[in-house]
C-alpha cells in the first residue's frame, strides 16, 4: 500500500517536472462531481488605495477589493472553487477549521500547487461555529503579505441574537509613501521577531468606520491575519464582554481589556467582543491598538438608529463546540522545542518558494520544505488518544505557534497564567515552556509552525501525523 502522502510527494516530482500535470488531474476529477451550491474564489491581482494614491501589485479575490468575509453555516457542507488566474502557484488554508486533512489546503502534504490557470474544489463541513480565517499556504509571505487574508464566519445553526455582526480584518502593508510596496521582509528582522508593516489596517482601511444599532449589542469579530504583528487591543466608548477565543466561546473568562491590561492578540488569534452600543446615535466606539508604543485608533463603531436600549446582561450566550475533551490522565506526552536552526540547510519549497534563509527550527530540525520528498512527521500521534505537548520556546522572540486540523487547550504555563479556551494557535512568550492538551481526533498530516510567516519559512515548521 502507498500512503497518500508518498503518492502525492512521488507524483509532486513529476508535477514539478511536467508543469501542473498533477493539479490538472486533480482538477478535472473534481469536475466530474456534482457539488452542493458553491462559491469561487478567484485569485488575482488587485489594485486599491490604502493610502491616498492606489497601490498595485496587492493579491486579492476581486480586482480592487479585501478578500471577502465568507460565511458559513455550522454543520452545514461548504464548496469553494478556488481558481488562480493570479499567475504564480497557491494553496488555500482554513485557518482553524477542524476540516478533513484532504481540504486543508497544504502544499505536497495534502495538495498539489494550484498552478496558474488550475481550479482546486474544496469541500468541507465545520462542525464548530465561530471566527476562523483563510489564506494560502503557497508563496505564503508574497500572497499574504499583499493582501489574501480573508476571514471566514461560520455562523451557528441557530442564530443566537446579536443586533450587529460586525468583522475587523486586522493587518499590516509594507508600503512607502507612494502606496508603492516595499521589501516584504528584512532577513535580519526574520531571525528576531519578525519585520512590521508600515501601514497598519483594519479591513484595508487605516481607519475603519463601522456602524450598529444605538443601544443595541453588537457581536465584535477581530482577526489578527498579519504575517507578524501581535496587536494590544481594547475598546474605548462602550461597556462588553471578551465571548469568543480563537472561534470558541469562553470557558475561562476573559476580562475586558483596557490601555493598561490590553487584550493580546497574535498573528493567526481572533477575539470576539459583545459591545454594548452608546444609547446616543452618532457616539462612537474606538477600536485601539498600540503602534509604535503609542495608543493608535484603528477602526470605530458608530451607533445609528432608534436606541433599542438594550442592557448587555441580555448579550446573548454562545453555545459551546463540539470539541472533544482530552483525557488528561491518559495523555502522552510529547515535547518540542522552538529555537535557532543548528545550520544553514538548504529547503526545498518546490513550486511554492523558498526565501533563501534558515533561522529557526523545531527539535534542532529546521524545515526541509514543503516538496522534500519523504519528509518525516515531527510526531507521529494515535488516533483518538489524548495527548499532551509540551511546547518550549528556548529563543529570545515570541511565537504564535499554530497546529492545523485539530483544537487544543493550554494547560499550563512557567511564565504566565494560562487560560483554558479552545485555540488553534498558542502564543509562546520568550523562553517560555507551556503545556497544551488535545485528542487526536482528525487524521491526516497536520501542519505545525509559527504564524510569523518569516519563522514558518525560514525553518520553524514541521507537521504531526495522526494515524
Ligand atoms: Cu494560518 Cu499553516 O496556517
Ligand atoms: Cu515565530
Amino acid at each position: 500500500m502507498v500512503s497518500r502522502r508518498e503518492l502525492l510527494w512521488g507524483a509532486g516530482a513529476t508535477a514539478l517536472a511536467g508543469g501542473g500535470f498533477a493539479g490538472g488531474v486533480l482538477a478535472a476529477a473534481s469536475a466530474q462531481r456534482q457539488g452542493p451550491a458553491q462559491m469561487t474564489m478567484d485569485i488575482q491581482s488587485a489594485t486599491a488605495s490604502i493610502l491616498d494614491t492606489p497601490t498595485t501589485g496587492l493579491v486579492s479575490l476581486s480586482p480592487d477589493r479585501p478578500p471577502p468575509v465568507i460565511r458559513l453555516r455550522q454543520g452545514e457542507k461548504f464548496s469553494a472553487d478556488v481558481v488562480n488566474t493570479h499567475g504564480e502557484p497557491t494553496a488555500m488554508h482554513w485557518h482553524g477549521l477542524r476540516v478533513p486533512n484532504a481540504m486543508d489546503g497544504v502544499p505536497y502534504l495534502t495538495q498539489y500547487p494550484i498552478q496558474s490557470g488550475e481550479t482546486f474544489r474544496y469541500e468541507f463541513m465545520s462542525d464548530d461555529a465561530g471566527t476562523y480565517w483563510y489564506h494560502p499556504h503557497c508563496l505564503t509571505m508574497e500572497q499574504m503579505a499583499r493582501g489574501l487574508t480573508g476571514i471566514l464566519v461560520v455562523d451557528e445553526a441557530r442564530d443566537p441574537g446579536f443586533d450587529a455582526d460586525l468583522s475587523l480584518n486586522l493587518r499590516d502593508f509594507r508600503l512607502n509613501g507612494k502606496g508603492e510596496f516595499i521589501k516584504l521582509w528584512e532577513p535580519r528582522q526574520a531571525a528576531r521577531g519578525g519585520t512590521l508593516g508600515t501601514v497598519m489596517t483594519a479591513n484595508w482601511r487605516q481607519q475603519e468606520l463601522l456602524d450598529a444599532p444605538t443601544g443595541g449589542i453588537a457581536r465584535l469579530r477581530v482577526v489578527a491575519t498579519d504575517v507578524t504583528r501581535i496587536y494590544r487591543l481594547w475598546l474605548e466608548g462602550a461597556d462588553g464582554r471578551v465571548i469568543a477565543w480563537d472561534g470558541h466561546p469562553l470557558r475561562t473568562p476573559i476580562p475586558w481589556p483596557s490601555r493598561e491590561e490590553p487584550l493580546l492578540l497574535a498573528a493567526g488569534q481572533r477575539a470576539e467582543f459583545s459591545v454594548a452600543m452608546p444609547e446616543t446615535e452618532g457616539e462612537e466606539v474606538r477600536v485601539m491598538t498600540m503602534r509604535a508604543h503609542q495608543p493608535h485608533e484603528i477602526a470605530k463603531v458608530r451607533a445609528v438608529g432608534a436606541n433599542l436600549a438594550r442592557p448587555l446582561s441580555e448579550a446573548p450566550e454562545l453555545p459551546a463546540n463540539p470539541v472533544p475533551q482530552p483525557d488528561l490522565a491518559n495523555a502522552q506526552v510529547e515535547e518540542f522545542v522552538f529555537g535557532w536552526s543548528p545550520e544553514d540547510a538548504k529547503p526545498n519549497y518546490g513550486l511554492c518558494g523558498s526565501v533563501g534563509y534558515t533561522f529557526w527550527s523545531i527539535n534542532r530540525r529546521p524545515y526541509e520544505g514543503d516538496a522534500t520528498p519523504g519528509l518525516a512527521p515531527i510526531a507521529t500521534l494515535q488516533y483518538g488518544k489524548s495527548y499532551i505537548f509540551r511546547l518550549r520556546n528556548e529563543s529570545p522572540n515570541d511565537h504564535p505557534v499554530h497546529l492545523h486540523g485539530l483544537t487544543f487547550v493550554p494547560l499550563r504555563s512557567d511564565k504566565k497564567p494560562v487560560r483554558s479556551n479552545w485555540t488553534d494557535t498558542a502564543l509562546l512568550d520568550s523562553g517560555e515552556t507551556m503545556d497544551i492538551a488535545f485528542v487526536a481526533s482528525n487524521p491526516g498530516n497536520w501542519a505545525f509552525h509559527c504564524h510569523i510567516i518569516e519563522h514558518q519559512k525560514t525553518g520553524l515548521a514541521g507537521y504531526i501525523r495522526i494515524e
